[in-house]
């Protein structure tokens, strides 16, 4: 049986499901794998404002890093604290003394990752990063261990529990936006500060990720479009469902190769025809679904967030990173922080959109409004109308929503920017892409 020591950095949600499933798990593990792995200290910021100190025996806790870099036991250290500093240094103190690192922190290593690549390869340390996306779904490891021999050139994906929670409500319920939220809040399943989940930030830095892997190139967290769901209104669900739709948060990831490898990697708000596998997504889950050369379709479900289902993807990398000593896997590409010159990030895609637009209702309007459409070479699929009367009855409203065919993002903006200043248009209700 062989003794792992590890250092448990951050004492919250995740740090404490760790010491959690190694309670509950610990001897199934030992006994499967041939591991005891203890935890040998737990870094905390202070001792008497840690929720979670009385929850493990008081010697276990350190406040500095000190302890854990002298004590030459402690072969894996185990980063849970979340945020850039000091997660950004300490991982770097244990990757350059040759510690293996496992970490859940998606946006230090979206933002840091080929510094932390580097030295990694530089001392011959691990760096295990499962938990960072798809909380207990053993998304990483699919793409390192199980899809290796597959091109993948395709990834959508529901990554971000806290937005698909928001969406499903607003979709069933009819509800808006800020009463979901709140209601969110309330029940612990949005953060005070909601904009890294609602403003689809953490869905790009786990988007950014995932792409990397996937396509064999670092797709850098700056490159990626993002769009939140805070616009997001009633009439939106309604006219979705009216066609057939579920509105969710896309993470998406095309590549296609030319001379150069052209990707596109966009989080918005998405329009998905109700049979695809994605829309039937509710709650907090996630799923990614990939698309391979040799492949076809994969879709991995799960519980994409949580304390145990987090703390099992730590654990299962530290397992991992035992069994790798002295030949830790490095990442398939050349992790630099900028985009490598052999890749293109697009910013002018192809889609469908649905939009929608309140416009004077007399004739003319309509024609007008698809000549601007047409001088954009967009094509229209299906206009949909229907008639309101503004509030002092002295003008006509129409609600026009129109699904393009497919049409380029950049046309598509220039149309909407046109059609802003035609005498005839309201007001611009609403853009959303479509995928089916
Ligand atoms: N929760 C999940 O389900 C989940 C799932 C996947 C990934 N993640 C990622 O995992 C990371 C941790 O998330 P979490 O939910 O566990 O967050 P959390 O509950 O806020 O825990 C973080 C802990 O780290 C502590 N900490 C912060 N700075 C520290 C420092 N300088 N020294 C020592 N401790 C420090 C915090 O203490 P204070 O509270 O005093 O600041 C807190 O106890 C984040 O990157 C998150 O994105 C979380």
């Amino acid at each position: 049986m062989k003794q792992v020591y590890i250092a448990v950095l951050g004492f919250g949600t995740v740090g404490y499901g760790v010491y959690q499933v190694l309670r509950q798990n610990g001897d199934m593990i030992a006994h499967r794998e041939g591991l005891k792995i203890s935890i040998k200290r737990i870094l905390v910021k202070d001792f008497v404002n840690e929720p979670n100190y009385d929850k493990a025996p008081k010697e276990l806790f350190v406040t500095g890093m000190d302890e854990i870099m002298a004590d030459p036991e402690i072969n894996i250290v185990v980063e849970c604290m979340g945020g850039i500093e000091p997660a950004r240094t300490c991982i770097l103190q244990a990757l350059d003394a040759g510690k293996s690192v496992v970490t859940s922190n998606k946006e230090v290593i979206s933002k840091h990752w080929y510094t932390f690549d580097a030295a990694a390869r530089r001392t011959g340390a691990g760096l295990y990063i499962e938990a960072t996306v798809g909380g207990g779904i053993p998304l990483i490891r699919a793409l390192t261990d199980g899809l290796q021999a597959s091109r993948i050139d395709r990834i959508m994906g529901i990554i971000n529990g806290t937005t698909n929670f928001i969406l499903t409500k607003m979709s069933e319920e009819g509800l808006a936006f800020e009463d979901v939220l709140r209601e969110a809040q309330a029940n612990g399943f949005a953060e005070a500060n909601p904009a890294a989940d609602v403003e689809g930030y953490d869905a790009c830095y786990k988007l950014s990720i995932l792409s990397s892997l996937a396509f064999h190139t670092h797709i850098p967290v700056a490159t990626i479009y993002r769009e939140g769901i805070t616009r997001l209104t009633v009439a939106d669900f309604e006219i979705a469902k009216q066609l057939g739709y579920e509105i969710k948060l896309l993470a998406i990831g095309k590549k296609t190769e030319s001379d150069k490898m052209l990707v596109e990697t966009r989080v918005h708000p998405t329009m998905l025809k109700k049979t695809h596998p994605l829309a039937s997504i509710r709650g907090s889950f996630n799923a990614v679904f990939l698309h391979g050369n040799t492949v076809d379709d994969v879709m991995l479900y799960g519980r994409g967030a949580g304390q145990l289902p987090t703390a099992s993807a730590v654990l299962g990398d530290v397992i991992y990173a035992c069994h790798h000593e002295g030949a830790h896997p490095q990442v398939t590409f050349r992790n630099i922080p900028d985009t490598d010159s052999g890749t293109v990030v697009l910013k002018d895609w192809d889609s469908i959109y649905c939009i929608r637009l309140r416009v004077a209702d007399r004739p003319g309007v309509l024609s007008s409004i698809a000549g601007v459409f047409a001088n954009h070479n967009v094509s229209l699929k299906t206009v949909l109308q229907s008639a309101e009367s503004d509030e002092d009855k002295t003008k006509h409203i129409a609600k026009i929503t129109f699904i393009t065919h497919m049409a380029r993002e950049l046309s598509v903006q220039a149309a909407l920017k046109d059609l802003v200043n035609l005498e005839c248009t309201e007001s611009i209700d609403g853009l959303i892409r479509v995928e089916e």
